[in-house]
């Protein structure tokens, strides 16, 4: 059975280019309930590990680069269905494929720079929220 919860970054493109607030907008218009949220620079060590799944890939060291290319906001969204309704908010990874009003759609300008993450399970939905938050700031 589906979870309730979903981890999101907003990446450094988004942030740089002023759309953190309209982004929160259209995730809380969505009926996600932030409950957990933090504003951080991640270090290549950090992404590094974060994006080992896809370490062997050929883009893996332009990943890395670019998510420590500047600040970031990472979150833990509640909401019922929440990864796969999160997903459907995002659209596809390519923001050229990505369905017209979605959060890519409108922000994303390429498959490095596509505005967010957004978990694509419930196992790794908590694996990533338990990389960013403790116990102590999940409220
Ligand atoms: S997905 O959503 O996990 O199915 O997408 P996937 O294609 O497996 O991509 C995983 C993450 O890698 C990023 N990506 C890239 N970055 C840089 N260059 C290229 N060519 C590229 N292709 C994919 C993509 O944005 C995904 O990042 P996250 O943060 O997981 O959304």
């Amino acid at each position: 059975m589906a979870t309730n919860k979903t981890f999101t970054m907003i990446k450094p493109d988004s942030v740089a280019n002023g759309h953190i607030g309209a982004i929160l907008n259209d995730i809380i218009a969505d009926g996600f309930k932030i409950v957990a949220m933090k504003y951080i620079q991640l270090t290549k060590e950090t992404a590094g590990n974060f994006y080992a799944v896809h370490k062997e890939r050929p883009f893996y060291g332009d990943l890395v680069n670019f998510m420590t290319s500047g600040p970031i906001v990472a979150a833990i969204l509640e909401k019922d269905n929440a990864v796969e309704d999160f997903r459907k908010l995002i659209g596809a990874t390519n923001p050229s494929e990505a369905a017209e009003g979605t959060i890519r759609n409108k922000y994303a300008k390429s498959i490095e720079a596509n505005a967010v993450h957004g978990s694509d399970s419930d196992e790794n939905a908590e694996i990533e929220g338990g990389f960013f938050f403790s116990q102590f700031e999940k409220f």
